[in-house]
Order: structure tokens, then C-alpha cells, then sequence
């Protein structure tokens, strides 16, 4: 597969990270590969590993109709040989990103957001388990504690000195991986994009799955915005301005909502003279699915 590792890392240059002797960096992990981006490659590249060394015929996995992990999931396989399926949050309907997930050859089943809510349930997943015998079942966001070890790898490529890495935070899965690789060093501190009050003890058990008994993270609550997958019109604009100051890609659910929080702490002071680095995790082609919303202009 061809991937771009260590993928690189940009200065970000704005007279006031120059005023507060601020080093801002940004690992661009969304140049990792066209489709399998950002932290997604990251997780699904031991996972993966395992799966084609045992043998499996092929990867079941959940999402929503917008996920960016079912899209890098179907690319990956479609690339490694392995067959793919997804439960896929919701009615059935034709998003550019299912679309795009069925033409690499995944197959769809679409689970009511009831159903849907069952998705920790082991029963529950058992009944779909049996439809796709011996296949791996890899969690919603691909967060398995297996998925940790390449998001870990991440932190050697960083350049030396850094004091903060910061990264947004879905199911946690990507934090726990940097806190991982991390060793102790530094802090990491994880943007929530949605309000989810068992995200503590799930990084928590992620972090206890691997062994890993260091606490140097934090969850910067308070950017979520209205949801999932949402965020105000404000938050559009903002994020809009920052882009284009800054020369940054940016989408309004991940990198968005967490360029916010960093330049909110940039502006408040908190960061002066320290070395921070924002991971750039991906997920730019939701704007397509935005846009066919009308949620976000044109290009
Ligand atoms: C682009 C992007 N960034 C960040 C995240 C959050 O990562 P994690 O689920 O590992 O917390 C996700 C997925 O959930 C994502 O799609």
C-alpha cells in the first residue's frame, strides 16, 4: 500500500504564535493516503497486519452514513484483497461516502438508530457476526486496543522538544494511542467533538487493555458545539476564517472544532513559549457529503 510515512509535519506561521513565542507544528497525517487518511490509517494498520496474517476473509465494522472510518476501511481492504461490510448507522440512503464505500466493494446493512444503539452489545454483534464467520469485527472508529500500537508509532515521528500534542477526540481511540506512544513525555490534550459522558472510562479502558498506566492527557470539554456531527454556523465561519489565515485544510467536525479550542488557548495566553503540536487526523472528504447537505460552501 502506498502511504505517506512519516507523513510530514508543517510550521504554522501567524504573527501571534511569533508575539506569544508560540511553536506551532502541524503533523499532517491527512497526507497519509487519499482515502485511508489521518488517524484511520494509524489504527487499521496493525489490525489489518493481523487479519491478512490469519487469514481472514474479510473486516465487519460500524458507522454512520458520513463516517470517514468506513470509507479508509473499504479503501484499505479494497487495496489489501480483503472483503469488507459495514452496519451502517440509520435508513437506508446513498451518501457520497457509502457511495464511494460501495464502489470499493463494501458491503452495507443499514441498522435503524435504535438497533443501532445495541453496537456494545455482544449478543447483539454475534447475530451479525454469524452472517460473516470468522471475519474481523473491528469496533465503530476502529478503536480496538490492537488499533493503539500505530497511533503510538506516530509519536517518533515528531520532531524533538514538543510540549503538548493536541488531537480531536471521537471514541478515543486515537488520544489513547498518543498517550501510548507518548511513554510519560509531554501532555496530550484531546478535543471532545461530541458530549459524551462515558468517553473517560472508555480511554481508560483502553489505556488498561494496553498495559498503559500513564495519565498525562486531558480532555478539553466545551468545543463539542450542538453534537455529533454538528456544529453552529458560527463554528462554520470561524473555522472557515482560521483556514484560510492559517493555509490549513479543515473540516467542521474534527480538525475544525479542535483548531478552535487551540487557537482559543493561543489567544488566552496558556500557551506561551511552549512547543505544540496539532495532528491533523483526516476526515476532509466529509465535506463532500456537507456540501451535497448544503451544511458548507463550495470549494
Ligand atoms: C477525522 C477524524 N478525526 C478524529 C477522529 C477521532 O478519533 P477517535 O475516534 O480515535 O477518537 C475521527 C473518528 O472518530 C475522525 O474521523
Amino acid at each position: 500500500m502506498k502511504v505517506r510515512i512519516p507523513s510530514p509535519v508543517y510550521p504554522v506561521l501567524a504573527p501571534i504564535l511569533l508575539e506569544r513565542n508560540i511553536k506551532l507544528t502541524i503533523k499532517r497525517d491527512d497526507l497519509i493516503h487519499p482515502l485511508i487518511s489521518g488517524n484511520k490509517w494509524r489504527k487499521l494498520k496493525h489490525p489489518l497486519a493481523a487479519a491478512l496474517q490469519a487469514k481472514k476473509p474479510g473486516v465487519l465494522s460500524l458507522g454512520g452514513p458520513y463516517s470517514n472510518h468506513l470509507l479508509a476501511l473499504a479503501a484499505a481492504c479494497h487495496e489489501l484483497g480483503l472483503a469488507s461490510a459495514a452496519l451502517v448507522r440509520g435508513h437506508e440512503q446513498s451518501t457520497p461516502t457509502l457511495a464511494h464505500c460501495q464502489a470499493l466493494g463494501m458491503a452495507l446493512h443499514f441498522v435503524s438508530r435504535q438497533d443501532y444503539r445495541c453496537r456494545h452489545d455482544p449478543d447483539w454483534l454475534a447475530q451479525w457476526q454469524a452472517l460473516y464467520p470468522d471475519w474481523l469485527l473491528l469496533p465503530e472508529g476502529g478503536s480496538a486496543p490492537e488499533a493503539l500500537t500505530g497511533v503510538a508509532e506516530l509519536v517518533a515521528e515528531l520532531p524533538p522538544g514538543w510540549d503538548q500534542i493536541w488531537t480531536p477526540v471521537g471514541s478515543g481511540g486515537t488520544l489513547a494511542g498518543l498517550v501510548l506512544g507518548a511513554q510519560g513525555q509531554g501532555e496530550i490534550v484531546g478535543v471532545p467533538t461530541v458530549k459524551d459522558a462515558e468517553l473517560p472510562a472508555r480511554i481508560q479502558g483502553l489505556l488498561a487493555a494496553r498495559h498503559c498506566s500513564h495519565q498525562n492527557y486531558r480532555l478539553l470539554w466545551g468545543h463539542e458545539g450542538p453534537g455529533f456531527g454538528k456544529f453552529s454556523p458560527a463554528m462554520g465561519e470561524a473555522i472557515r476564517a482560521l483556514e484560510a489565515e492559517l493555509g490549513v485544510p479543515l473540516e467542521p467536525l474534527y480538525s475544525g472544532k479542535l483548531m478552535l479550542a487551540l487557537w482559543q488557548a493561543v489567544e488566552s495566553g496558556e500557551l506561551d513559549g511552549k512547543q505544540i503540536v496539532m495532528l491533523h487526523t483526516g476526515g476532509l472528504q466529509s465535506l463532500d457529503g456537507l456540501r451535497a447537505q448544503g451544511r458548507w460552501p463550495d470549494a
